[in-house]
């Protein structure tokens, strides 16, 4: 069975394999990634599904998790990959992504990474302001090439998701506002043959708890499209985003492929089904597929309460002090159940705290964090002088490859020479 599951004798397996086994056969220390190669790999299929023939690019976010295996595992199916840096595109084009089927977006690419992604021959440059379509159109002049450029909209939409995480509002920085539009069109004009606009391009925000948000901020995209073809300009695609919320626990979330199938009747019901479709989706891949394992190192109580002190802190996985996110931790071989503990990691910060779990007494060894696979290890980092955790890559339910912790004596080696 592919993903998490606890089995009859309640041990939390990945990929029909025992986690602690997997830790085990993989020989690393806690905390340490786990991640289900072909979990991540179907994911991605069943929302290619999702567009029933229609012509698609899924193009998954690689910020969520950017670790080769994983890449090299989306890239078999055929996805596309929207990248945010100059090293995230040259990593997907040597993980097998074909340059066709990558975008890139950003609102500050610096003219080195434009430069690249006009040598690599990348389906589109996002441009995210006025002013950038002027530099890549000077990039391209200077390079002697035309740059193949979307224009990324903000929708102006309002999500109900964590401020932090919602990006397609009037006050973010990302995209051109709709009253910017014009402006845009007239510069993209005046570029002449130095830019080829071939798509335009949204993203709400993340953590989408219905495919609702999702469709307005599409609209959106679609009158920007009309309004360019009317114009008599033709676009080869449109690029509704990412952002597929993923259920921690707590509320369910629509399939990803729901939200594939509402675009594809959007864009018939717009008229515009000759566009190739373009999607965006970083967490929904890879949120559900990764846990990270931890040891308890410590039990306290006072008074009432009672902690349970990890080896895992907020430099392993930030979420729930950045954005109050709440992922479930659960005793790794067996089932969840009372007392609770209050779980907080090693770091000297009150907000490395992840939150009440049902660990029960005596504490168990080791727990299972879950649904870290997106936004997990991409996001750690070596505060405290900490190492940066282990990851384990499963496939066919056994370990096909480890990325060793970066532990201590580097850290000490690399601040020694600071
Ligand atoms: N496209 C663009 C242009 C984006 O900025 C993002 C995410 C995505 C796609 C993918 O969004 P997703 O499908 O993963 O929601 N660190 C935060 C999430 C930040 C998302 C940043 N942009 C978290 O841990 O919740």
């Amino acid at each position: 069975m592919l993903g998490f599951a606890r089995d009859a004798d309640g041990h939390a397996r990945l990929s029909g394999t025992r986690l602690s086994d997997l830790i085990g056969a993989a020989g690393v220390a806690t905390p340490a990634y786990v991640y289900d190669l072909d979990a991540i790999a179907e994911e991605a299929r069943a929302l290619s599904g999702g567009f029933g023939g229609a012509p698609h690019v899924v193009a998954y976010a690689v910020k969520a998790n950017s670790a080769g295996s994983i890449l090299r595992a989306i890239a078999a199916t055929g996805a596309g990959a929207d990248v945010v840096s100059g090293a995230e595109l040259e990593l997907v084009l040597a993980c097998g992504f074909a340059p066709e089927r990558v975008v890139i977006s950003g609102v500050a690419k610096t003219d080195a990474e434009i430069d690249l992604a006009i040598a690599r021959g990348i389906l589109a440059i996002q441009a995210e302001s006025v002013e950038e379509i002027e530099r890549v159109a000077a990039r391209a002049r200077a390079a002697k090439r035309r740059a193949r450029l979307s224009l990324r909209v903000n929708p102006g939409v309002e999500i109900d998701s964590h401020a932090h995480i919602a990006t397609g509002h009037d006050a973010a920085k990302f995209g051109i506002a709709r009253s910017g539009l014009d402006r845009a069109w007239q510069r993209v004009d005046a570029a002449g043959d130095a830019l080829d606009v071939v798509g335009i391009s949204a993203h709400v925000g993340s953590m989408l708890a219905t495919v609702d948000p999702y469709l307005r901020s599409a609209r959106a995209v679609c009158e920007a499209a009309r309004a360019r073809r009317v114009a008599g300009h033709p676009l080869q695609f449109i690029d509704f985003g990412g952002g597929f919320g993923i259920d921690y626990g707590s509320s369910a979330a629509p399939a990803p492929a729901e939200f594939a199938r509402a675009a594809v009747a959007l864009l018939r019901s717009e008229e515009l089904s000759d566009l190739m479709l373009v999607v965006e989706p970083g967490r929904a891949l890879v949120g559900a597929h990764g846990v990270l394992v931890a040891s308890v190192v410590q039990g306290k109580r006072s008074g009432e309460r009672r902690w349970a002190m990890i080896d895992a802190g907020m430099n392993d996985l930030i979420r729930p002090a950045l954005y109050a996110a709440r992922h479930r931790i659960e005793p790794l071989d067996r089932p969840p159940s009372g007392p609770a503990s209050r779980v907080v990691g090693p770091v000297c910060e009150s907000s490395d705290d992840f939150g009440e779990h049902e660990l029960g007494d005596p504490l168990p060894q080791q727990v299972v964090i879950r649904d870290a696979g997106a936004y997990g290890y991409v996001m750690s980092s070596v505060y405290n002088g900490r190492a940066l955790p282990a990851e384990v890559f499963v496939a066919g339910g056994a370990v096909q490859s480890v990325s060793q912790s970066r532990g201590s004596a580097e850290w000490i080696e690399s601040r020694l020479g600071a």
